[in-house]
């Protein structure tokens, strides 16, 4: 697998965000490109299923685009929406037929031949990892799909699926807003079976940027201004290397609709945080020393 180390989300390009029209999504793509971020996460639901189509209409013209890129797509959640107006409650869906059904829209949507990466977007209590790895196996056998993982997974769910079929990546909300990865096995487990870890959400959604009463916020938003000046760049930039400096070998899910921000994300790549530095971010965000 050849991701990039920063990798580009597409969840708010369209209507659950920024609104791109298609010259918008062709210049992010190529300046994306450009920067060497050259892997982009999408999932089925983005944008109540249109995202996917919104990119591949970019493709769909300019088909030498798609051999400098890798493309993760995600399926198994069911959202109720205009777009399937089959679904009567939001569930999850992790059968073989949705799956392979799922791998062919996207397909389509995206303008594509084959997937670099599937995810299962969340665990499914109705989770059948044989089904689950017999989708997985004849996707991989049809060339449709190159490699596979999972989303939002604890390790013992990763461990059921890798019992039936290598998971190569985890996908998990990952910021010092959310340090349970760090905590509950979810990256030792990574690092163990030499599975990827992508962090989603790893400035916390924008939130370690807005304006708060929030004491853990603004703990951790005045240790990144200060390492921000020893290392002589900016606050986003301490906290994508917050996250690259783990030892498990995160790939950052970058939310940002803005190619400067996706600049500062990549500039993350060349900082070694300092272990004490690393410890200062940490202890801003649990609030106490480590024992
Ligand atoms: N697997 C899953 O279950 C799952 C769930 C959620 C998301 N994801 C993936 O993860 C990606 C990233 O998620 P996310 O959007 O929550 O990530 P994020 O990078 O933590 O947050 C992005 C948000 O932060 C804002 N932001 C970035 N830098 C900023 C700055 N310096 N000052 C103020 N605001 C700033 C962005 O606004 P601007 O656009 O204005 O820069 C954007 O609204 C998604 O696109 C999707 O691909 C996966």
């Amino acid at each position: 697998m050849n991701f990039s180390a920063i990798i580009a989300g597409t969840m708010k390009w369209g209507i659950w965000g920024a609104r791109f029209n298609t010259a918008a999504y062709e210049q992010m793509i190529k300046d994306c490109l450009s920067l060497g971020v050259t892997t982009f996460d999408h999932a089925d639901i983005y944008g109540d299923y249109t995202t996917e189509a919104e990119f591949g209409e970019v493709l769909n013209s300019e088909p030498s685009l798609r051999s400098a890129m890798q493309i993760i797509t995600k399926c198994g959640i069911q959202k109720v929406s205009p777009n399937r107006p089959e679904h009567k409650i939001k569930s999850y869906d992790t059968s073989y037929d949705h799956i392979m059904q799922s791998v062919e829209n996207s397909l389509n949507n995206l303008s594509t031949d084959y997937i670099d990466c599937l995810l299962i977007h969340r665990p499914d209590p109705l989770f059948n990892a044989d089904e689950v790895a017999k989708a997985f196996t004849h996707l991989k056998e049809q060339g449709k799909v190159l490699h596979f993982g999972v989303s939002n997974f604890k390790r013992w769910q990763v461990d059921l699926l890798h019992s039936r079929f290598t998971v190569e990546v985890n996908q998990v909300e990952c910021s010092l807003l959310h340090l349970e990865s760090f905590l509950d096995g979810t990256l030792d487990y990574c690092q163990q079976h030499h599975i990827t870890p992508m962090a989603w959400s790893p400035l916390g959604a924008g939130n370690l940027f807005v304006e708060t009463d929030d004491e853990r916020i603004q703990r951790i938003s005045a240790v990144a201004g200060i390492l921000a000046e020893k290392y002589n760049t900016s606050a986003d930039v301490i906290l994508y290397s917050w996250i690259l400096t783990h030892p498990s070998g995160i790939h950052p899910v970058t939310g940002t609709t803005k190619p400067e921000r996706i600049r500062l994300a990549t500039e993350a790549i060349n900082i070694q945080l300092e272990r004490e530095d690393w410890f200062m971010l940490w202890r801003a965000s649990t609030g106490k020393e480590v024992a």
